[in-house]
């Protein structure tokens, strides 16, 4: 079968650390800048005593002989002691302050929770209290500064060690099998910020891409009132719909409201709501999602969705239900 190019999402990926866009995100720039500063002073006085003694010391005019030998000065011992001393407190310090303010050990009052379930190689969000499962793109509402609304993750795996990470919005999380950890921030600026599972976790470790996308409260709560509800049932597909629920699709994949009800791959209830596929490697166009079901390697090698093997009549008819899932 002819396949389509494979179409990457579109756009620059900004997921520089120097472009924070949470108060807690910005913490970490500024505890960055303040241990680099550090650590460049020392390098120029280091640096720079070891200048002056290569050109202040340096043989000229002696023929032989070791230089004048001098053994224990009390005041130069006492300053290589102490000053490191005093910079490594003050590096202490200030990540203990940053460490405090960021990794608490229980979410602060008010956040609102969404759990995150690693898999390879892709992520599952659940927001408990909306009774709301999707996948690999996790939209927020937008924190105003005067009415915090801080989010807490509570991440674990359901099979391998991954690493939760998105610069611009937070540190870096490890997500363990039998586990439980939580990263809480505040998103403080709309828009949409990109991220990558930070721990090897398999072959396709660096295709277990995050897209996270904060919306102003208003138009969250109108994505999570149409999250709620259960899959499109339009009659147009129905052929299409049987097809798919007669179909092994069904033991990993869930659509609401239908006997589709598998947990192992992402929940298809919303599919088409999604801009990207395979865990923000292509867009979530047709031809895509045909290459995908037809092939998921030649899109993601290694993938655990295997090639589904349809013939043309029934890809098509699964394809048109499947984009009434919107
Ligand atoms: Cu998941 Cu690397």
């Amino acid at each position: 079968m002819d396949r389509a190019p494979i179409s990457p999402p579109e756009g620059v990926k900004n997921t520089s650390i120097f472009d924070p866009a949470t108060p807690q995100a910005e913490l970490i720039v500024d505890l960055t800048w303040v241990v680099t500063g550090i650590c460049i002073a020392i390098f120029l006085v280091v640096e720079g005593l070891l200048l002056f003694a290569i050109l202040r010391y340096r043989r000229r005019g002696r023929t032989a002989g070791d230089p004048a030998q001098c053994y224990g000065s009390g005041p130069i011992e006492l300053a290589w002691t102490v000053a490191p001393i005093i910079i490594v407190l003050v590096l202490a310090m200030v990540s203990a302050r940053a460490i405090f303010d960021i990794d608490r050990p229980a979410p602060p009052a008010g956040s609102k929770i969404i759990e995150v379930v690693g898999h390879q190689w892709w992520w599952e969000f659940r927001y408990p209290d909306e009774s709301i499962i999707t996948a690999n793109e996790l939209v927020l509402p937008l924190s105003d500064p005067q009415d915090p609304q801080p989010i807490a993750l509570e991440l674990t795996s359901a099979d391998v060690v991954h690493s939760f990470w998105v610069p611009r919005l937070a540190g870096k999380m490890d997500v363990f099998p039998l586990r439980t950890n939580m990263l809480w921030f505040e998103p403080t600026a709309p828009g949409l910020f990109h991220g990558q599972c930070a721990e090897y976790c398999g072959t396709q470790h660096a295709n277990m891409l995050i897209r996270v996308r904060v919306l102003p409260k208003q138009e969250w709560q109108q994505w999570v009132r149409h999250q709620q509800q259960d899959g499109a049932l339009d009659p147009d597909v129905a052929a299409g719909r049987r097809t798919f629920l007669s179909l092994s699709c069904i033991n990993c994949h869930r659509v609401a409201g239908t006997i589709a009800e598998g947990t192992f791959g992402p929940d298809l209830t919303h599919l088409m709501s999604r801009e990207t596929l395979a865990a923000g490697m292509v867009m979530n166009t047709r031809e895509n999602l045909r290459t995908w079901i037809d092939d998921p390697s030649h899109i993601k090698p290694g993938a655990h969705m295997p090639a589904m093997k349809l013939d043309e009549a029934q890809l098509e008819q699964v394809l048109d239900y499947l984009m009434t899932l919107k």
